[in-house]
């Protein structure tokens, strides 16, 4: 009796092992997909900006000036900044499509490497803003959440889904946005967004901001609906209203059966 019980304990353990083994094997290369193709050399900053010069004559120059320093269709970019050029054509908001009220974000023109060399390219002219080095999702997500309140949700909506401002503007949705065209939206402060410079928010709270907006924007609603993702208010009173409601009911119905 006792052993056949000992060696159904020893299968059960062994089958388990084999299928975390199996799955660990099967699992694990999801995770290096992730990685990047690290066989091409990084290009040099003067390959950069020479790239960055090329693009933006043929892409950009006809509103910007052969020189940067603006035209009848743009303003100059002198000093604007790689920061703002990496927020303008990563949002696909560059190059405009003329005659729009506000640039709206489209499909992406460039890759991520020509982006890099447009921004480097215009960085070399006047300076300007820059994007810090590293992940810049590694800010602290409480603070994050604290400062969005506070400086962006009046704008934004408290779960980054965006709003009417006047005149015919808007503040976006920001789900779209990726963790570069976060950060850089604050220091370059487009349109009628204020700009967050390292005073008002330092590199770390601006962080932590963008760390924030990637996660709310990228929560997925777990079963259920998300109730406009208003938090525990709303969750507190669909409860409360639904809950209460289906309890009084349940009442009724068994003091009427009795
Ligand atoms: C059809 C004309 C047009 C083209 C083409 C165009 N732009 Fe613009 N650009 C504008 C206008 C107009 C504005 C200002 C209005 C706005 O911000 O919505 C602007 C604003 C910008 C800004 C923000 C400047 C600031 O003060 O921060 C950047 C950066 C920029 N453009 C970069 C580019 C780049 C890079 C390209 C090429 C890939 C490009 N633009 C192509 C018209 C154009
Ligand atoms: C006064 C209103 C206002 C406030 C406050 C504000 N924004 Fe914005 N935001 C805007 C507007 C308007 C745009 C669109 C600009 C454009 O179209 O060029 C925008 C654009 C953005 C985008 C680009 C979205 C996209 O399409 O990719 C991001 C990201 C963003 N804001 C983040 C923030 C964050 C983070 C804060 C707080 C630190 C903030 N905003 C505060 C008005 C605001």
């Amino acid at each position: 009796m006792k052993k056949i019980r000992l060696s159904g304990y020893a299968v059960m353990l062994l089958t388990l092992s084999v299928v975390g083994t199996l799955y660990t094997a099967v699992a694990a290369p999801t995770s290096a997909v992730e990685e990047p193709a690290a066989e091409e050399p990084a290009a040099t900053k003067e390959e950069l900006v020479q790239e960055g010069r090329d693009l933006y004559l043929s892409g950009c120059s006809t509103c910007h000036g052969l020189d940067l320093a603006g035209g009848s269709g743009g303003p100059s970019l002198i000093g604007v900044g790689a920061s703002s050029v990496i927020f303008q054509v990563e949002s696909g908001r560059m190059p405009l499509a003329a005659g729009v009220q506000q640039a709206p974000r489209k499909q992406v023109r460039y890759t991520l490497e020509e982006i890099d060399a447009l921004a480097e390219y215009i960085q070399s002219n006047g300076g300007g803003p820059t994007v810090p080095e590293g992940d810049l999702n590694d800010g602290d997500l409480q603070l994050g959440g604290a400062l969005f309140r506070t400086n962006c949700a009046s704008c934004h909506n408290f779960a980054g889904s965006g709003g009417a401002l006047t005149y015919g503007k808007y503040a976006p949705e920001l789900e779209p946005a990726s963790a570069r065209v976060i950060y850089t939206a604050m220091q370059s402060g487009p349109e009628s967004m204020p700009r967050y410079g390292d005073n008002q928010l330092s590199v770390e709270e601006k962080k932590a901001i963008t760390r924030f907006v990637t996660y709310i924007t990228s929560a997925e609603d777990i079963g259920g609906a998300s109730l406009g993702r208003y938090g525990p208010l709303t969750e507190g009173l669909v409860i409360w209203v639904v809950g209460i409601s289906v309890l009084i009911l349940m009442t009724l119905w068994i003091g009427a059966r009795s």
